[in-house]
């Protein structure tokens, strides 16, 4: 039996406590101005004291749910990519798992820090397609304000809290060799990269086997940068000619939100119009592995993307790592 995993819902969830630039020019020194201009961000939500991931990832697991139409007795599987969990072990997932009132099955949590949502689906779906799973909550989910030097204008200013979820479905019927397999609405492909020689310039200063404690966030943002529109180009590219389709194929690009300006690199390069990028970033931030389900459930619940629309999802973030994820909703 030939697997491919249909995205069957999504949900997300913003904290209340909303951070405006300008209230930041208060705490560092920065402007709205500054902010605005260099990263396209001009507000962030924040987590309230107490408020944890697994309570952020519950919330838009939940709505996942109640779109998809799917009891949490019926899931089999919760990846949670999160670079913040809210213990250093057991996973934040199985903490989730427990609170859905999901028995069976597995959860587990997964580190890739901003490309985690991106991985998460890519490890979904490579166990949809084995028959490992059959419905699956696939989140991203980040309190990355518990990790931020709020002393560190050039880290500080670009991060907020949130998550997102999807509810993957295994379907079966068209197989990879089939001729209208790019037709089929679900996943077509997920392509996933890492490269831990440049672990250094993205990094949280603390570890449990290090230091004891998690650490701050240490960026060399222009080398991120670079990096950045170097490897979100090419891992574009590889996902669309593994499918076979071209850019002018995509109805929606639902990029991880770092920096509007690398989000209009790799658009321009891909000759895409700006208006089929969807952008959240001037709300919510940088989220982290929240970034792309927050942007993705956005955009559908507002109209924009619809039913077998072409869906190209990209991140890149600390390892460093990237991939990309096509799929049909
Ligand atoms: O999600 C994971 C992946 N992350 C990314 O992709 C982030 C990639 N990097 C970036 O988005 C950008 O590099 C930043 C937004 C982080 C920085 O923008 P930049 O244009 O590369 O600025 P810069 O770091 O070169 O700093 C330029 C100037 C510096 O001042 P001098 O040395 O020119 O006097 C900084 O001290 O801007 C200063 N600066 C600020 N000024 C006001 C840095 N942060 C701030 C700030 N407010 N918040």
């Amino acid at each position: 039996m030939a697997y491919y995993s249909r995205l069957v819902g999504c949900g997300s969830y913003l904290p209340e406590k909303l951070l405006t630039n300008d209230d930041l020019a208060k705490i560092v020194d920065t402007s709205d101005e500054w902010i605005s201009e260099r990263t396209g961000i001009k507000q962030r939500y924040i987590a309230a004291e107490g408020q944890l991931t697994s309570d952020l990832a519950r919330e838009a697991a939940l709505k996942a749910l109640d779109y998809a139409g799917v009891k949490a007795s019926d899931l089999d599987l919760i990846v949670l990519g999160t670079t913040t969990p809210d213990d250093t072990f057991p996973a934040t997932a199985v903490k989730l798992q427990a609170q859905l009132g999901m028995t069976g099955g597995a959860a587990f949590d997964l580190q890739a820090v901003c490309s985690g949502f991106i991985y998460a689906l890519s490890v979904v779906d490579s166990m949809v397609r084995a028959g490992q799973a059959k419905t699956a909550l696939v989140i991203g989910a980040e309190t990355m304000s518990r990790i931020l030097d709020w002393e560190d204008r050039g880290t500080c200013v670009l991060f907020g809290d949130g998550a997102g979820a999807v509810v993957v479905r295994a379907e079966n019927g068209i197989g990879e060799n089939e001729p209208r397999r790019n037709l089929r609405r679900g996943i077509l492909s997920t392509h996933i990269h890492s490269d831990g020689n440049y672990r250094d310039i993205l990094i949280c200063s603390g570890g449990v086997s290090s230091t004891g404690q998690a650490g701050v966030i240490k960026m060399a943002g222009k080398e991120v940068f670079r990096h950045a529109v170097n490897n979100l180009t090419d891992v574009v590219l590889e996902a669309l000619a593994a499918n076979n389709l071209a850019a002018a194929d995509i109805d929606w690009l639902v990029p991880h939100q770092a920096n509007q300006r690398i989000l209009e690199s790799t658009r321009r390069k891909l000759g895409l119009d700006a208006n089929k990028v969807v952008l959240t970033i001037d709300k919510h931030a940088n989220t982290s592995a929240a970034s792309i389900p927050l942007a993705l459930d956005t955009a559908v619940r507002d109209g924009r993307i619809q039913e077998g629309d072409l869906v190209l999802m990209e991140a890149m973030g600390g390892g460093l790592t990237w991939g990309a994820a096509l799929a049909r909703w």
